[in-house]
Protein backbone atom coordinates (compact mmCIF):
# COMPACT_ATOMS: atom_id res chain seq x y z
CA UNK A 1 0.00 0.00 0.00
CA UNK A 2 1.56 3.27 -0.67
CA UNK A 3 0.91 5.65 2.56
CA UNK A 4 -0.25 9.20 1.28
CA UNK A 5 1.63 12.60 2.91
CA UNK A 6 -0.56 15.56 3.81
CA UNK A 7 1.79 18.19 5.17
CA UNK A 8 0.05 19.98 6.97
CA UNK A 9 2.35 21.66 9.62
CA UNK A 10 2.12 25.42 8.54
CA UNK A 11 -1.29 26.59 8.52
CA UNK A 12 -1.81 28.53 5.49
CA UNK A 13 -5.99 28.37 5.21
CA UNK A 14 -5.41 28.26 1.72
CA UNK A 15 -7.76 26.02 -0.74
CA UNK A 16 -5.09 23.64 -0.84
CA UNK A 17 -5.35 23.38 2.73
CA UNK A 18 -9.01 22.50 2.52
CA UNK A 19 -8.71 20.20 -0.08
CA UNK A 20 -6.14 17.87 1.97
CA UNK A 21 -8.51 18.41 5.25
CA UNK A 22 -11.07 16.71 2.93
CA UNK A 23 -8.76 14.22 1.46
CA UNK A 24 -8.15 13.30 4.69
CA UNK A 25 -11.46 12.86 6.03
CA UNK A 26 -12.61 11.13 3.25
CA UNK A 27 -9.67 8.09 3.72
CA UNK A 28 -11.96 8.01 7.44
CA UNK A 29 -15.28 7.99 5.58
CA UNK A 30 -14.30 5.40 3.13
CA UNK A 31 -13.08 2.63 5.93
CA UNK A 32 -9.02 3.87 5.86
CA UNK A 33 -6.46 3.84 8.32
CA UNK A 34 -5.06 7.58 8.78
CA UNK A 35 -2.48 8.74 10.75
CA UNK A 36 -3.09 11.68 12.81
CA UNK A 37 -1.69 14.50 14.83
CA UNK A 38 -3.03 15.44 18.31
CA UNK A 39 -1.35 17.25 21.35
CA UNK A 40 -0.38 14.51 22.75
CA UNK A 41 1.15 11.88 20.59
CA UNK A 42 -0.22 10.71 16.74
CA UNK A 43 -3.39 8.93 16.57
CA UNK A 44 -3.62 5.93 13.94
CA UNK A 45 -7.26 6.81 13.22
CA UNK A 46 -9.98 5.00 11.75
CA UNK A 47 -13.97 5.26 11.62
CA UNK A 48 -14.36 3.69 14.95
CA UNK A 49 -18.46 2.80 13.91
CA UNK A 50 -17.35 0.98 11.33
CA UNK A 51 -16.08 -2.44 12.42
CA UNK A 52 -13.83 -3.76 9.28
CA UNK A 53 -11.90 -0.19 9.70
CA UNK A 54 -11.53 -0.86 13.04
CA UNK A 55 -10.01 -3.80 12.95
CA UNK A 56 -7.48 -3.01 10.04
CA UNK A 57 -6.37 -0.49 12.72
CA UNK A 58 -5.42 -3.28 15.21
CA UNK A 59 -3.88 -5.25 12.54
CA UNK A 60 -1.61 -2.28 11.45
CA UNK A 61 -0.29 -1.96 14.91
CA UNK A 62 -0.32 -5.88 15.88
CA UNK A 63 -2.35 -4.51 18.90
CA UNK A 64 -4.07 -7.31 21.09
CA UNK A 65 -7.88 -7.16 20.60
CA UNK A 66 -8.60 -6.90 23.95
CA UNK A 67 -7.25 -3.74 23.99
CA UNK A 68 -10.11 -1.47 23.65
CA UNK A 69 -9.79 2.39 21.32
CA UNK A 70 -10.88 5.49 22.49
CA UNK A 71 -13.24 7.59 20.51
CA UNK A 72 -12.30 11.07 19.26
CA UNK A 73 -14.99 13.63 18.81
CA UNK A 74 -14.99 17.02 17.69
CA UNK A 75 -17.17 18.51 20.92
CA UNK A 76 -19.26 17.23 23.51
CA UNK A 77 -22.14 17.71 22.20
CA UNK A 78 -21.16 14.25 20.34
CA UNK A 79 -20.94 12.32 23.54
CA UNK A 80 -24.49 11.63 23.33
CA UNK A 81 -24.69 10.22 20.15
CA UNK A 82 -22.04 7.12 21.59
CA UNK A 83 -23.06 7.12 25.34
CA UNK A 84 -25.51 6.58 27.50
CA UNK A 85 -26.18 7.97 30.85
CA UNK A 86 -23.73 10.61 30.65
CA UNK A 87 -23.42 12.28 33.95
CA UNK A 88 -23.28 16.04 34.63
CA UNK A 89 -19.62 16.01 35.85
CA UNK A 90 -18.74 14.51 32.63
CA UNK A 91 -19.70 17.93 30.70
CA UNK A 92 -18.36 19.74 33.27
CA UNK A 93 -14.97 18.80 32.51
CA UNK A 94 -15.19 18.96 29.22
CA UNK A 95 -16.49 22.30 29.53
CA UNK A 96 -13.12 22.83 31.45
CA UNK A 97 -10.93 21.02 29.52
CA UNK A 98 -11.58 19.90 26.21
CA UNK A 99 -10.57 20.42 23.55
CA UNK A 100 -7.28 18.63 25.55
CA UNK A 101 -5.22 15.81 26.80
CA UNK A 102 -8.29 14.11 29.11
CA UNK A 103 -10.06 10.83 28.30
CA UNK A 104 -13.27 10.23 29.95
CA UNK A 105 -14.89 6.35 29.96
CA UNK A 106 -18.61 6.35 30.15
CA UNK A 107 -21.06 3.84 29.65
CA UNK A 108 -21.81 3.03 25.55
CA UNK A 109 -24.28 2.55 23.83
CA UNK A 110 -24.83 -0.09 21.47
CA UNK A 111 -24.13 1.76 17.77
CA UNK A 112 -20.34 1.63 19.28
CA UNK A 113 -19.23 -1.60 17.78
CA UNK A 114 -17.96 -4.74 20.14
CA UNK A 115 -14.17 -4.15 18.37
CA UNK A 116 -13.98 -0.68 19.52
CA UNK A 117 -14.56 -1.26 22.77
CA UNK A 118 -13.15 -4.59 23.04
CA UNK A 119 -16.43 -6.15 24.15
CA UNK A 120 -16.59 -3.84 26.96
CA UNK A 121 -19.94 -1.73 27.97
CA UNK A 122 -17.58 1.25 28.11
CA UNK A 123 -16.10 3.12 25.94
CA UNK A 124 -13.26 6.26 25.98
CA UNK A 125 -14.29 9.68 24.91
CA UNK A 126 -11.58 12.12 24.22
CA UNK A 127 -12.11 15.61 22.54
CA UNK A 128 -8.46 15.94 21.16
CA UNK A 129 -6.73 19.57 20.85
CA UNK A 130 -5.17 19.94 17.19
CA UNK A 131 -6.96 22.04 14.83
CA UNK A 132 -6.09 19.93 11.63
CA UNK A 133 -7.41 16.59 13.33
CA UNK A 134 -10.64 18.78 14.74
CA UNK A 135 -11.44 20.12 10.90
CA UNK A 136 -10.58 16.17 9.74
CA UNK A 137 -12.76 14.85 12.78
CA UNK A 138 -15.98 17.44 11.61
CA UNK A 139 -15.58 17.28 8.27
CA UNK A 140 -15.72 13.06 8.34
CA UNK A 141 -18.91 13.37 10.41
CA UNK A 142 -17.75 10.19 12.40
CA UNK A 143 -16.14 9.40 15.45
CA UNK A 144 -12.58 8.33 14.88
CA UNK A 145 -11.24 5.40 17.08
CA UNK A 146 -7.17 6.26 17.44
CA UNK A 147 -5.04 4.61 19.34
CA UNK A 148 -1.33 5.77 19.32
CA UNK A 149 0.28 5.42 15.95
CA UNK A 150 3.08 3.32 17.26
CA UNK A 151 3.63 -0.28 15.97
CA UNK A 152 2.23 -2.15 19.93
CA UNK A 153 4.85 -2.18 22.48
CA UNK A 154 7.19 0.37 20.59
CA UNK A 155 7.18 4.23 22.75
CA UNK A 156 4.10 6.28 20.69
CA UNK A 157 4.72 8.50 18.01
CA UNK A 158 5.35 12.22 19.04
CA UNK A 159 6.09 13.72 15.27
CA UNK A 160 4.65 12.15 11.76
CA UNK A 161 8.42 11.09 11.51
CA UNK A 162 7.92 8.24 14.10
CA UNK A 163 4.47 7.43 12.19
CA UNK A 164 6.57 6.64 9.29
CA UNK A 165 9.11 4.78 10.84
CA UNK A 166 6.36 2.31 12.19
CA UNK A 167 3.59 2.61 9.26
CA UNK A 168 4.48 3.30 6.21
CA UNK A 169 3.27 1.00 3.67
CA UNK A 170 0.63 -0.09 6.15
CA UNK A 171 -1.84 2.89 6.23
CA UNK A 172 -3.42 4.97 3.87
CA UNK A 173 -2.53 8.45 4.91
CA UNK A 174 -0.82 10.59 7.60
CA UNK A 175 -0.92 13.89 8.66
CA UNK A 176 2.06 15.77 9.44
CA UNK A 177 0.29 18.59 11.57
CA UNK A 178 3.90 19.23 13.51
CA UNK A 179 5.72 17.69 16.98
CA UNK A 180 2.86 17.22 19.61
CA UNK A 181 2.74 19.53 21.89
CA UNK A 182 2.44 17.88 24.88
CA UNK A 183 4.30 14.35 24.25
CA UNK A 184 2.25 12.14 26.28
CA UNK A 185 -0.93 10.16 25.87
CA UNK A 186 -4.18 11.54 27.37
CA UNK A 187 -4.85 10.91 30.93
CA UNK A 188 -7.47 8.83 31.02
CA UNK A 189 -10.72 8.51 33.67
CA UNK A 190 -13.00 6.24 34.52
CA UNK A 191 -16.26 8.36 35.69
CA UNK A 192 -18.57 5.08 35.68
CA UNK A 193 -17.12 4.64 39.50
CA UNK A 194 -17.15 6.33 42.29
CA UNK A 195 -15.15 8.09 43.19
CA UNK A 196 -13.66 8.12 40.32
CA UNK A 197 -10.56 6.64 39.05
CA UNK A 198 -7.96 7.72 37.42
CA UNK A 199 -6.18 4.60 34.73
CA UNK A 200 -3.66 6.49 33.35
CA UNK A 201 -1.99 9.43 33.62
CA UNK A 202 -1.81 11.63 30.86
CA UNK A 203 -0.95 15.32 29.65
CA UNK A 204 -3.89 16.50 32.17
CA UNK A 205 -2.41 16.44 35.66
CA UNK A 206 -4.16 14.56 38.24
CA UNK A 207 -4.11 18.04 40.60
CA UNK A 208 -6.02 19.93 37.52
CA UNK A 209 -8.73 16.91 38.08
CA UNK A 210 -9.06 16.46 41.40
CA UNK A 211 -9.44 20.13 41.41
CA UNK A 212 -12.91 20.04 39.80
CA UNK A 213 -14.09 15.94 40.70
CA UNK A 214 -12.70 16.24 44.88
CA UNK A 215 -10.58 13.50 45.73
CA UNK A 216 -9.84 10.70 42.57
CA UNK A 217 -8.92 7.16 43.38
CA UNK A 218 -5.28 5.96 41.53
CA UNK A 219 -5.29 2.89 39.90
CA UNK A 220 -2.72 0.11 41.29
CA UNK A 221 -1.43 -0.23 37.78
CA UNK A 222 -0.53 3.26 37.53
CA UNK A 223 2.38 2.80 40.02
CA UNK A 224 3.15 -0.52 40.33
CA UNK A 225 3.86 -3.99 38.23
CA UNK A 226 0.74 -5.70 38.40
CA UNK A 227 0.83 -9.65 39.44
CA UNK A 228 0.30 -12.54 37.09
CA UNK A 229 -3.67 -12.98 36.63
CA UNK A 230 -4.59 -9.32 37.87
CA UNK A 231 -6.58 -7.38 35.60
CA UNK A 232 -6.32 -3.50 35.53
CA UNK A 233 -9.12 -1.42 34.45
CA UNK A 234 -7.79 -0.26 31.11
CA UNK A 235 -6.61 -3.23 29.18
CA UNK A 236 -3.68 -1.54 27.84
CA UNK A 237 -1.88 -0.74 31.31
CA UNK A 238 -0.90 -4.69 31.35
CA UNK A 239 1.30 -4.68 28.38
CA UNK A 240 4.60 -4.15 28.61
CA UNK A 241 4.70 -0.67 26.99
CA UNK A 242 6.83 1.76 25.53
CA UNK A 243 10.04 -0.14 26.05
CA UNK A 244 13.17 0.34 23.24
CA UNK A 245 15.06 -2.96 22.77
CA UNK A 246 17.80 -2.60 25.44
CA UNK A 247 16.35 -3.17 28.90
CA UNK A 248 15.44 -0.05 30.79
CA UNK A 249 16.30 0.73 34.54
CA UNK A 250 14.61 3.43 36.46
CA UNK A 251 15.96 5.73 38.99
CA UNK A 252 14.33 7.73 41.39
CA UNK A 253 15.23 9.86 44.16
CA UNK A 254 16.09 13.96 44.43
CA UNK A 255 17.71 14.74 41.25
CA UNK A 256 21.61 15.03 42.25
CA UNK A 257 21.26 11.76 44.26
CA UNK A 258 19.26 9.32 41.14
CA UNK A 259 22.32 10.86 39.17
CA UNK A 260 24.80 9.71 41.36
CA UNK A 261 23.24 6.36 41.49
CA UNK A 262 23.18 5.87 38.18
CA UNK A 263 26.78 7.12 37.88
CA UNK A 264 28.37 4.17 40.40
CA UNK A 265 26.59 1.52 38.01
CA UNK A 266 27.33 2.69 33.96
CA UNK A 267 29.48 1.28 32.40
CA UNK A 268 31.14 2.37 28.89
CA UNK A 269 28.14 1.95 25.96
CA UNK A 270 25.57 2.02 28.48
CA UNK A 271 22.83 4.55 27.98
CA UNK A 272 21.54 7.34 29.63
CA UNK A 273 18.31 9.17 30.08
CA UNK A 274 19.20 11.76 32.39
CA UNK A 275 18.17 15.76 32.83
CA UNK A 276 19.94 18.36 31.03
CA UNK A 277 21.94 19.55 34.16
CA UNK A 278 23.39 15.83 34.56
CA UNK A 279 24.70 15.11 31.16
CA UNK A 280 28.36 16.02 31.88
CA UNK A 281 28.67 13.41 34.38
CA UNK A 282 28.27 10.72 31.63
CA UNK A 283 30.94 10.98 28.81
CA UNK A 284 31.32 7.78 28.09
CA UNK A 285 27.63 7.08 27.50
CA UNK A 286 25.11 7.42 25.02
CA UNK A 287 22.81 10.15 26.32
CA UNK A 288 19.27 11.37 26.11
CA UNK A 289 18.23 14.42 27.76
CA UNK A 290 14.66 15.06 29.51
CA UNK A 291 15.36 18.73 29.27
CA UNK A 292 15.94 20.62 33.09
CA UNK A 293 14.79 18.66 36.30
CA UNK A 294 12.54 21.90 37.20
CA UNK A 295 11.33 21.56 33.22
CA UNK A 296 7.93 19.74 33.81
CA UNK A 297 7.07 20.29 30.15
CA UNK A 298 10.37 19.68 28.72
CA UNK A 299 9.90 15.75 30.34
CA UNK A 300 6.96 14.97 28.68
CA UNK A 301 7.75 16.42 25.35
CA UNK A 302 10.87 14.20 25.39
CA UNK A 303 10.35 11.28 27.13
CA UNK A 304 9.28 8.92 24.28
CA UNK A 305 11.74 10.93 21.90
CA UNK A 306 14.39 9.60 24.24
CA UNK A 307 13.10 6.39 24.46
CA UNK A 308 12.62 5.59 21.00
CA UNK A 309 16.68 7.47 20.37
CA UNK A 310 17.80 3.98 21.84
CA UNK A 311 16.28 1.43 19.51
CA UNK A 312 18.64 3.19 16.65
CA UNK A 313 21.85 2.89 18.33
CA UNK A 314 23.54 -0.16 20.44
CA UNK A 315 23.64 -0.20 23.96
CA UNK A 316 23.78 -2.35 26.31
CA UNK A 317 20.94 -1.70 28.93
CA UNK A 318 19.61 2.15 30.00
CA UNK A 319 19.83 4.17 32.95
CA UNK A 320 17.09 6.80 33.16
CA UNK A 321 16.33 9.38 35.66
CA UNK A 322 13.01 9.48 37.22
CA UNK A 323 11.22 12.91 37.91
CA UNK A 324 8.87 12.70 40.94
CA UNK A 325 5.00 12.46 40.16
CA UNK A 326 3.85 15.87 40.34
CA UNK A 327 1.77 17.71 37.59
CA UNK A 328 2.83 16.17 33.77
CA UNK A 329 5.69 14.23 35.54
CA UNK A 330 3.22 11.70 36.82
CA UNK A 331 2.51 10.38 33.40
CA UNK A 332 6.29 10.79 32.60
CA UNK A 333 7.32 8.49 35.63
CA UNK A 334 4.56 5.98 34.78
CA UNK A 335 5.70 5.75 31.61
CA UNK A 336 9.39 5.03 32.13
CA UNK A 337 8.55 2.79 34.87
CA UNK A 338 6.37 0.80 32.21
CA UNK A 339 9.52 0.84 29.63
CA UNK A 340 11.31 -0.78 32.65
CA UNK A 341 9.16 -3.26 33.54
CA UNK A 342 8.99 -1.48 37.07
CA UNK A 343 12.75 -2.28 37.57
CA UNK A 344 13.32 0.44 39.79
CA UNK A 345 15.90 1.47 41.68
CA UNK A 346 15.22 3.69 44.79
CA UNK A 347 18.22 6.08 45.15
CA UNK A 348 16.38 8.04 48.30
CA UNK A 349 15.22 11.34 48.64
CA UNK A 350 17.41 12.36 51.62
CA UNK A 351 15.61 11.58 55.12
CA UNK A 352 13.65 14.91 55.54
CA UNK A 353 11.47 14.87 59.08
CA UNK A 354 8.52 16.58 59.69
CA UNK A 355 6.53 17.07 62.69
CA UNK A 356 3.05 18.11 62.93
CA UNK A 357 1.30 19.34 66.55
CA UNK A 358 -1.87 21.69 66.65
CA UNK A 359 -4.82 20.98 68.80
CA UNK A 360 -7.95 18.93 68.06
CA UNK A 361 -10.73 19.88 64.98
CA UNK A 362 -7.91 21.39 63.25
CA UNK A 363 -7.25 19.18 60.17
CA UNK A 364 -4.41 17.49 61.44
CA UNK A 365 -5.25 14.33 60.37
CA UNK A 366 -5.97 15.19 56.29
CA UNK A 367 -2.52 17.34 56.67
CA UNK A 368 -1.26 13.31 57.88
CA UNK A 369 -2.86 11.88 55.06
CA UNK A 370 -1.11 14.70 52.52
CA UNK A 371 1.71 13.43 53.70
CA UNK A 372 0.38 9.63 53.06
CA UNK A 373 0.20 10.73 49.65
CA UNK A 374 3.45 12.03 49.22
CA UNK A 375 5.05 8.41 50.06
CA UNK A 376 5.52 9.59 53.56
CA UNK A 377 5.50 7.78 56.64
CA UNK A 378 3.36 8.68 59.53
CA UNK A 379 4.38 8.25 63.21
CA UNK A 380 1.56 8.69 65.50
CA UNK A 381 2.36 9.12 69.09
CA UNK A 382 0.05 8.70 71.16
CA UNK A 383 -0.53 5.31 69.44
CA UNK A 384 3.46 4.80 69.90
CA UNK A 385 2.70 5.57 73.47
CA UNK A 386 0.05 3.22 74.05
CA UNK A 387 1.77 0.68 72.10
CA UNK A 388 4.97 1.28 74.29
CA UNK A 389 3.09 0.88 77.33
CA UNK A 390 2.20 -2.42 76.65
CA UNK A 391 4.92 -3.96 75.27
CA UNK A 392 8.32 -1.59 76.46
CA UNK A 393 9.66 -3.41 79.26
CA UNK A 394 12.23 -0.72 80.52
CA UNK A 395 9.76 2.11 80.26
CA UNK A 396 7.06 -0.13 81.95
CA UNK A 397 9.86 -0.82 84.70
CA UNK A 398 10.52 3.09 84.70
CA UNK A 399 6.89 3.60 85.86
CA UNK A 400 6.77 1.38 88.18
CA UNK A 401 9.63 2.70 89.73
CA UNK A 402 8.36 5.72 90.38
CA UNK A 403 4.47 5.37 90.83
CA UNK A 404 4.30 1.63 92.21
CA UNK A 405 2.91 -1.00 90.15
CA UNK A 406 -0.13 0.02 87.90
CA UNK A 407 -0.29 -2.72 85.67
CA UNK A 408 -3.35 -5.10 85.85
CA UNK A 409 -2.34 -8.93 85.97
CA UNK A 410 -2.68 -8.91 82.29
CA UNK A 411 -0.38 -6.62 81.79
CA UNK A 412 -2.50 -3.81 80.43
CA UNK A 413 -2.14 -0.34 81.74
CA UNK A 414 -4.74 0.30 85.04
CA UNK A 415 -5.36 3.64 83.63
CA UNK A 416 -7.15 4.76 86.85
CA UNK A 417 -4.49 3.62 89.35
CA UNK A 418 -2.12 5.32 87.14
CA UNK A 419 -4.61 8.50 86.80
CA UNK A 420 -4.85 8.95 90.77
CA UNK A 421 -1.56 9.30 91.14
CA UNK A 422 -0.54 11.72 88.26
CA UNK A 423 -3.75 13.96 87.55
CA UNK A 424 -3.88 15.43 91.11
CA UNK A 425 -0.95 16.74 91.08
CA UNK A 426 0.82 18.68 88.36
CA UNK A 427 4.53 17.81 89.74
CA UNK A 428 3.94 14.04 89.57
CA UNK A 429 2.21 14.25 86.26
CA UNK A 430 5.41 16.04 84.74
CA UNK A 431 7.65 12.99 86.12
CA UNK A 432 5.93 10.86 84.02
CA UNK A 433 5.57 12.56 81.06
CA UNK A 434 9.87 12.66 81.71
CA UNK A 435 9.69 9.26 81.83
CA UNK A 436 7.51 9.04 78.78
CA UNK A 437 9.36 11.35 76.83
CA UNK A 438 12.85 9.79 77.33
CA UNK A 439 11.99 6.32 76.45
CA UNK A 440 9.67 7.58 73.08
CA UNK A 441 11.81 9.84 71.86
CA UNK A 442 14.73 7.86 71.25
CA UNK A 443 12.22 5.28 69.87
CA UNK A 444 11.10 8.48 67.57
CA UNK A 445 14.98 8.53 66.31
CA UNK A 446 14.99 4.94 65.61
CA UNK A 447 11.63 4.94 63.42
CA UNK A 448 12.61 7.71 61.44
CA UNK A 449 16.18 6.55 60.19
CA UNK A 450 16.91 5.76 56.60
CA UNK A 451 15.92 7.73 53.61
CA UNK A 452 12.28 8.54 52.79
CA UNK A 453 9.67 11.59 54.39
CA UNK A 454 8.62 10.90 57.75
CA UNK A 455 6.14 12.97 59.95
CA UNK A 456 5.71 12.96 63.45
CA UNK A 457 2.10 13.66 65.01
CA UNK A 458 2.31 14.57 68.54
CA UNK A 459 0.37 17.35 70.49
CA UNK A 460 3.51 17.28 73.03
CA UNK A 461 6.12 17.82 69.89
CA UNK A 462 7.86 20.53 71.29
CA UNK A 463 7.61 19.89 74.97
CA UNK A 464 9.03 15.81 74.09
CA UNK A 465 11.67 17.04 72.69
CA UNK A 466 10.76 15.30 69.74
CA UNK A 467 10.66 18.23 67.50
CA UNK A 468 14.45 18.80 68.16
CA UNK A 469 14.26 15.44 65.78
CA UNK A 470 12.63 17.17 63.12
CA UNK A 471 14.14 19.49 59.67
CA UNK A 472 10.67 21.26 60.32
CA UNK A 473 8.12 21.70 62.65
CA UNK A 474 4.64 22.86 61.44
CA UNK A 475 1.39 23.94 63.80
CA UNK A 476 -1.81 22.78 62.20
CA UNK A 477 -4.29 25.49 63.06
CA UNK A 478 -7.82 26.36 62.18
CA UNK A 479 -10.16 28.84 63.14
CA UNK A 480 -12.13 28.26 67.18
CA UNK A 481 -15.44 28.45 65.51
CA UNK A 482 -14.47 25.99 62.80
CA UNK A 483 -13.06 23.82 64.82
CA UNK A 484 -16.12 23.37 67.10
CA UNK A 485 -17.82 22.16 64.14
CA UNK A 486 -16.09 20.12 62.87
CA UNK A 487 -15.28 18.36 66.30
CA UNK A 488 -19.13 17.85 67.10
CA UNK A 489 -19.59 16.72 63.91
CA UNK A 490 -16.83 14.09 63.80
CA UNK A 491 -17.36 12.83 67.59
CA UNK A 492 -20.60 13.29 67.73
CA UNK A 493 -20.87 15.38 70.82
CA UNK A 494 -22.85 18.69 71.67
CA UNK A 495 -21.12 22.01 71.52
CA UNK A 496 -20.95 23.04 75.05
CA UNK A 497 -18.42 19.59 75.53
CA UNK A 498 -16.73 20.65 71.76
CA UNK A 499 -15.93 23.67 73.22
CA UNK A 500 -15.13 22.40 76.54
CA UNK A 501 -12.39 20.01 74.62
CA UNK A 502 -11.29 22.80 72.68
CA UNK A 503 -10.30 24.97 76.02
CA UNK A 504 -8.35 22.63 77.69
CA UNK A 505 -5.80 22.35 75.03
CA UNK A 506 -3.35 24.97 74.34
CA UNK A 507 -4.52 27.77 72.38
CA UNK A 508 -3.56 27.89 68.05
CA UNK A 509 -1.33 30.86 68.89
CA UNK A 510 0.54 28.70 71.65
CA UNK A 511 2.01 26.31 68.69
CA UNK A 512 1.68 29.20 66.29
CA UNK A 513 4.91 30.22 67.79
CA UNK A 514 6.85 27.74 68.66
CA UNK A 515 6.78 26.21 65.11
CA UNK A 516 8.90 26.95 62.17
CA UNK A 517 5.78 26.77 59.66
CA UNK A 518 1.82 27.42 60.07
CA UNK A 519 -0.37 25.18 58.15
CA UNK A 520 -3.92 27.51 58.88
CA UNK A 521 -7.07 25.50 57.68
CA UNK A 522 -9.86 27.35 56.24
CA UNK A 523 -10.72 24.72 53.32
CA UNK A 524 -14.02 24.06 52.67
CA UNK A 525 -13.68 20.25 53.64
CA UNK A 526 -11.07 17.86 54.31
CA UNK A 527 -10.69 16.61 50.87
CA UNK A 528 -9.85 20.39 49.67
CA UNK A 529 -7.39 20.84 52.87
CA UNK A 530 -5.41 17.43 52.14
CA UNK A 531 -4.92 18.65 48.31
CA UNK A 532 -3.79 22.37 50.13
CA UNK A 533 -1.52 20.56 52.64
CA UNK A 534 0.31 17.83 49.76
CA UNK A 535 1.30 21.14 47.85
CA UNK A 536 2.28 22.81 51.09
CA UNK A 537 4.35 19.96 51.78
CA UNK A 538 5.53 19.14 48.46
CA UNK A 539 6.90 22.75 48.19
CA UNK A 540 8.50 22.44 51.48
CA UNK A 541 9.52 19.20 50.81
CA UNK A 542 11.93 20.63 47.13
CA UNK A 543 12.92 23.26 49.63
CA UNK A 544 14.73 21.60 51.81
CA UNK A 545 16.22 19.46 49.42
CA UNK A 546 17.46 22.26 47.13
CA UNK A 547 18.92 23.67 50.44
CA UNK A 548 20.61 20.55 51.17
O1 LIG B 1 -3.59 10.73 24.00
C1 LIG B 1 -4.16 9.68 23.71
O2 LIG B 1 -5.04 9.19 24.43
C2 LIG B 1 -3.77 8.98 22.41
C3 LIG B 1 -4.12 9.92 21.26
C4 LIG B 1 -3.91 9.29 19.94
O3 LIG B 1 -5.43 10.37 21.41
N1 LIG B 1 -4.40 7.70 22.29
C5 LIG B 1 -4.02 6.63 23.01
O4 LIG B 1 -4.70 5.46 22.72
O5 LIG B 1 -3.15 6.68 23.86
P1 LIG B 1 -4.16 4.02 23.17
O6 LIG B 1 -5.08 3.08 22.51
O7 LIG B 1 -2.72 3.88 22.88
O8 LIG B 1 -4.42 3.97 24.70
C6 LIG B 1 -5.76 3.92 25.15
C7 LIG B 1 -5.81 3.29 26.51
C8 LIG B 1 -5.48 1.82 26.51
O9 LIG B 1 -4.69 1.53 27.64
C9 LIG B 1 -6.84 1.16 26.65
O10 LIG B 1 -6.78 -0.08 27.30
C10 LIG B 1 -7.61 2.18 27.46
O11 LIG B 1 -7.15 3.42 26.96
N2 LIG B 1 -9.06 2.14 27.22
C11 LIG B 1 -9.72 2.38 26.08
N3 LIG B 1 -11.05 2.19 26.23
C12 LIG B 1 -11.26 1.84 27.50
C13 LIG B 1 -12.41 1.49 28.29
N4 LIG B 1 -13.62 1.49 27.79
N5 LIG B 1 -12.21 1.18 29.60
C14 LIG B 1 -10.98 1.19 30.13
N6 LIG B 1 -9.86 1.50 29.44
C15 LIG B 1 -9.98 1.81 28.15
MG1 LIG C 1 -0.69 3.37 23.11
Amino acid sequence: METVYFDLRNRTGAQSEADQISAAANILRDGGLLGIPTETVYGLGANGLDPSAVKAIFEAKGRPQDNPLILHIASADWLERYCEDVPPMAYALAEKFWPGPLTMILKRKSIVPDVTTAGLDTVGMRCPNHPITLAIIRESGVPVAAPSANTSGRPSCTCAEDVREDMDGKIDGIVDGGPCMVGVESSIIDLTCVPPRLLRPGGLPLEDIEQMLGHVEVDKAVTSQLKAGEQPRAPGMKYRHYAPKAPVTVVTGAPDKSASAILERVKPGDGVICFEEFISLFPEQTVQSLGHSRDRLAHSQRVFDALRAFDTCEVTQIYAQCPDSRGLDMAVANRLKKAAGFQVIEAGSGRIVFGLTGGTGAGKTSALDAIRDLGGKVIDCDALYHQMLKTHQPMRQAIVEQFGNVFCEDGSLNREKLGKEVFSNQERLEKLNAIVYSFIVPELQRLTEGDGLFAIDAINLMESGAGKLCDKTIAVTAPAEVRVKRIMARDNIGEEYARLRISAQKPNEYFEQKCDYVLHNTAESPEEFRRFARTFFERLVEEIQNEG
